[in-house]
């Protein structure tokens, strides 16, 4: 199949051309867009990311130029209109999970680093600043831990935060059998919130969780506890965050992800002068640790992403049963 890649770095092009099983890829570095989408002319399939957004606009477009699938390298999906797919008659393949470890390991790096301050040592010892004036932490050992979402990451992270001895209060629509069968207490988001003193996200956004963290739920937060967001920008509602940032009821927050990523994630943008006063809000807090949607970024969770990707393109040309399906 010829194949467009979308939203394209350097090494989503090392991975796919080493894991390539015979496709003919032509790389973008754009993000797809109802802008560019004339761009797709000619190709049978689309291979996307999560900034990529794939509306009804769009799929109207690709479905006048021929195209037939979206192969997702990614988990998540809620950048791309499902019905408006099904209508166009593309299929739409993901990746539904590539190393969970990676991204529940980075969840944890995050926790370390605003806990124990490790960025600001590393840069004090180097000027000579011998200094531990600042850098107090809190032990992790009998923390307790508000585990929201306890799918692949969740489940992974559940067992890292395990070995460091936590106490954790889960909150899933969907309990898991096997987690409670281990101990894994689950309560009601109200329930996990209240007690926790770190509080991670790992469920998947969708309308019903749009900004499930506002104004009201960090109002039942312990005060000064720690907020991580490895999932979707989208599950917080930023400028609420950013009042209790001020006022001192969040004491630390973790970014993975953010609302308006699209615009600034997966780029250097170092000699800009950054439009989005939220994010340079956030940047302004000391405890506030941002990182640029690097969660899933591991070696083996990029061999994972190409090999499931070109699985998917392989089953959907010789007609097999197309496992990784997303439907509306
Ligand atoms: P998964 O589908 O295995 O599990 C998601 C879990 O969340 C399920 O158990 C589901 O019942 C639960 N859930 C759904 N709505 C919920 C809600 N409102 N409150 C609490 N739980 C809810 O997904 P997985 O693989 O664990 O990934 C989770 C999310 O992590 C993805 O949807 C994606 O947004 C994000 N992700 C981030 C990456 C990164 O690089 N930072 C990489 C991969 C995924």
């Amino acid at each position: 199949m010829k194949i467009a890649v979308f939203s394209t770095c350097k090494y989503d092009q090392e991975f796919l051309e080493k894991y390539n099983s015979g496709h003919e890829l032509v790389f973008f570095e754009a993000v797809l867009s109802l802008q560019n989408v004339a761009l797709t002319q000619g190709f049978d399939a689309l291979c996307l990311f999560v900034n990529d957004r794939a509306d009804a606009e769009v799929f109207a477009a690709l479905e006048e130029n021929g195209v037939r699938l979206i192969l997702l390298r990614c988990a998540g999906f809620n950048n791309v209109d499902l019905p408006a797919a099904s209508e166009a008659g593309i299929k739409v393949l993901r990746v539904p999970a590539y190393s969970p470890e990676a991204v529940a390991e980075h969840a944890m790096a995050m926790v370390l680093t605003l806990n124990r301050k490790t960025h600001k040592a590393y840069n004090r010892v180097r000027e000579g600043n011998f200094s531990l004036e600042g850098l107090i932490g809190f032990n992790l050992h009998h923390c307790k831990v508000a585990l929201i979402g306890t799918g692949n990451i969740g489940k992974a992270f559940y067992k890292i935060l395990k070995g460091f001895g936590c106490e954790v209060m889960a909150y899933d629509p969907y309990p898991d059998e096997s987690l409670i069968n281990e101990g894994l207490k689950y309560g009601t988001l109200e329930e996990a919130i209240a007690e926790a003193e770190v509080v991670s996200l790992h469920c998947p956004l969708s309308d019903d969780n749009h900004h499930m963290i506002n104004s009201t739920t960090l109002a039942l937060f312990k005060k000064g506890a720690m907020l991580i967001n490895t999932s979707r920008g989208g599950l917080i509602a930023t400028q609420d965050v950013i009042e209790a940032l001020k006022s001192g009821q969040l004491g630390y927050l973790g970014l993975d992800v953010y609302e308006q990523e699209s615009e600034l994630f997966f780029q250097n943008l170092s000699e800009d002068v950054i439009q989005d006063d939220q994010i340079s809000r956030l940047i302004s807090f000391p405890n506030v640790l941002i990182t640029s949607h690097q969660g899933f970024f591991t070696k083996e969770a990029m061999e994972q992403i190409a090999t499931t990707t070109f699985a998917n393109a392989d089953a959907y040309e010789s007609g097999l049963p197309l496992m990784n399906e997303v439907q509306a």
